[in-house]
Formats: structure tokens, C-alpha cells, sequence
């Protein structure tokens, strides 16, 4: 289990969007507080990036994902805090709680924003939350000694889920050809400060599964599994979003048109999100090492809606 030391430098700066309040000591990759930001979606077009609807499409899959996906998140995690001891760690509970929530919520009003312009997303999302239900909910007909493994086997699979919304994460806050070409600057101020914290939060979930397990082998065959189920799920959700799209006629997403929007910098590539599954899986891997938080924090700064939200 690595210890808090080795988690600490570049902390300390995790309220710097409100000066005025004394930065707590936050570890690397753990939060400090939730930002409630904001949006008004009533100007965002259907297809937010200019001309391109694949590529909106692609990236409108997030909406669908994470409302339900995030809930279940923090169901997970709830249901672990009574057995984490590190106080660090527990003190970040609270605000990575309510940080996913927030996340849910912002993307779940964008949801509403695709059915009125006649974009229903729900036959999707019902279908969604029946499986991440089968997948990160209690299951109390399992023997009480297969319990504490259930419940690190959850662990597990959010951590490797939280590896790869780092990595979006990361992705979105340096990307500049979206901004270059028009793309809606409400979409891209919510998925860059829903980056900026998932980058912040990084290693949470990956210290609550090390404290409670700490098993390589359950973090390695639980990236296996999110990996397929998340290439899986993108696929059908973007092909739903396309096939339901009122302005399209029967496109679906190909593996050439997202190869072609990964070489002009409008999405991430195969490369980068099929080659952070085997750095998760080294021995020596730790969250802290994917990103800087004082980086994302930057943007949370300079953000239209984070740098005025409230703080809690
Ligand atoms: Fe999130
Ligand atoms: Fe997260």
C-alpha cells in the first residue's frame, strides 16, 4: 500500500480558486472541495462541435455513461468508508462523494438539453443503469464470505474506470483544436471542469480499494474487463446517438471515422486510451503518477463556470 508521503507533493493548492480560504493539506489525487457549477445550455446546438456530428456524438456519450455510472460510483464507495483507516483518505471521501454527484447531475441536465432538440436518450440509459446496477450493486443473496470480495471487486472496477476519466481528463484540458474550430464553449468549459476534478480526484478510489485489498491481481483483471465493457458501451452508445439523431439518416460511428477525428485532434486516439491499460497494470503503478493536480486546477481557476461556482 503506498503510503501518504509518497502522495504528497504538489498538494496544498486544491482551493486555490477561492484565495481567500486557507488551502487545506489535500494529498496528490485526492479533493478538497466540489465546485457546484452551472450551465445554460439554451444556445448549444445539437452538434456542438461545428460541422462534425460523429465527433459530437462520440463525445456526447459521456452524458449517457455518467449519470448513471457516477451514483454508482459513490454507492461503492459509501458502502467502503466504515472500513478505511487512513485519515487522509477518509477526510477526501466527502468531497469526491459530492464532486460525482455534482458530475451526474451537470451531465444529466445536458441529457435534458439532447431531448428537446428531439434526442431522447432514455431507451439508452434505462438499459445502462440495469447493468452497472448488476455490476456495482450489493448482491446480499452472496455468501457472507464472498462479501468483503465483492465489494473490493467493485472497488476495483471504479478505480480502472476512474483511471480512464483521468485520462479523458487530461486529454480535454490540453486539447485547443476543439476551441480552434467553434466547438460549443459551454461543452467544452463542462467537460474540461469535469476533467480538471476527475484529474484532482485521481487516486481515490485506487487508495480505497489498495487499503481494503491492495490484490494487483483483482486491479488487473478489473481493467481487463472495464476496458472491454467501456469500448462496448461507447460503441453502442454513440451508435444509438447517431441512429436517434432527427438531423441524420442511418450514419453510424466507424473505426476510420474515429481514426480520421483522432488525427485532427477532435478525439482522443486508440493509442492513447488502449495504451494507459497497460501502464495501469504495472506493479509499480499509482494514480498520483498520471497527472499534476496543480495543472488541472489552473483551468478550474480560469474556468467561465468553475471560477464562480459555490464551494463546498
Ligand atoms: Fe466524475
Ligand atoms: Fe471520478
Amino acid at each position: 500500500m503506498s503510503t501518504p508521503a509518497t502522495r504528497v507533493a504538489g498538494a496544498a493548492v486544491a482551493t486555490e480558486a477561492r484565495p481567500q480560504q486557507k488551502a487545506p493539506a489535500v494529498p496528490e489525487g485526492y479533493p478538497a472541495a466540489r465546485r457546484r457549477v452551472q450551465f445554460d445550455w439554451e444556445s448549444t446546438p445539437l452538434h456542438w462541435v461545428p460541422d462534425d456530428a460523429f465527433s459530437t456524438h462520440v463525445m456526447n456519450v459521456l452524458h449517457l455513461l455518467l449519470p448513471t455510472g457516477e451514483r454508482w460510483f459513490v454507492e461503492v464507495v459509501n458502502k467502503a468508508t466504515p472500513q478505511v483507516r487512513d485519515p487522509e483518505l477518509l477526510a477526501a471521501i466527502k468531497p469526491f462523494v459530492r464532486q460525482e454527484a455534482w458530475h451526474a447531475y451537470a451531465h444529466q441536465e445536458v441529457l435534458k438539453h439532447l431531448a428537446a432538440q428531439g434526442l431522447d436518450a432514455k431507451p439508452f440509459t434505462e438499459r445502462l443503469d440495469r447493468y452497472f446496477r448488476a455490476v456495482l450493486s450489493d448482491h446480499p443473496r452472496l455468501p457472507a464470505f464472498l462479501q468483503p470480495w465483492w465489494l473490493n471487486r467493485r472497488l476495483a472496477v471504479v478505480a480502472a474506470i476512474e483511471h480512464f476519466t483521468c485520462v479523458l481528463g487530461k486529454w480535454i484540458l490540453e486539447n485547443e483544436e476543439l476551441e480552434r474550430i467553434g466547438a460549443d464553449a459551454s461543452m467544452l468549459d463542462l467537460l474540461r471542469w469535469h476533467g480538471a476534478e476527475e484529474v484532482e480526484h485521481r487516486a481515490l478510489v485506487w487508495d480505497v480499494h489498495d487499503e481494503l485489498s491492495g490484490s494487483h491481481l483483482q486491479r488487473v483483471t478489473a481493467m481487463l474487463e472495464v476496458a472491454v465493457m467501456l469500448s462496448l458501451r461507447w460503441y453502442q452508445a454513440a451508435r444509438f446517438l447517431m441512429l436517434n439523431d432527427p438531423t441524420l439518416h442511418g450514419e453510424k460511428p466507424t473505426l476510420r471515422r474515429w481514426l480520421r477525428a483522432a488525427r485532427e485532434k477532435r478525439l482522443p486516439s486508440p493509442g492513447l486510451l488502449y495504451g494507459a491499460v497497460p501502464r495501469y497494470m504495472r506493479r509499480r503503478h499509482h494514480p498520483s503518477q498520471e497527472a499534476t493536480t496543480a495543472w488541472a486546477l489552473q483551468y478550474l481557476r480560469r474556468s467561465p463556470a468553475a471560477s464562480v461556482a459555490q464551494i463546498d
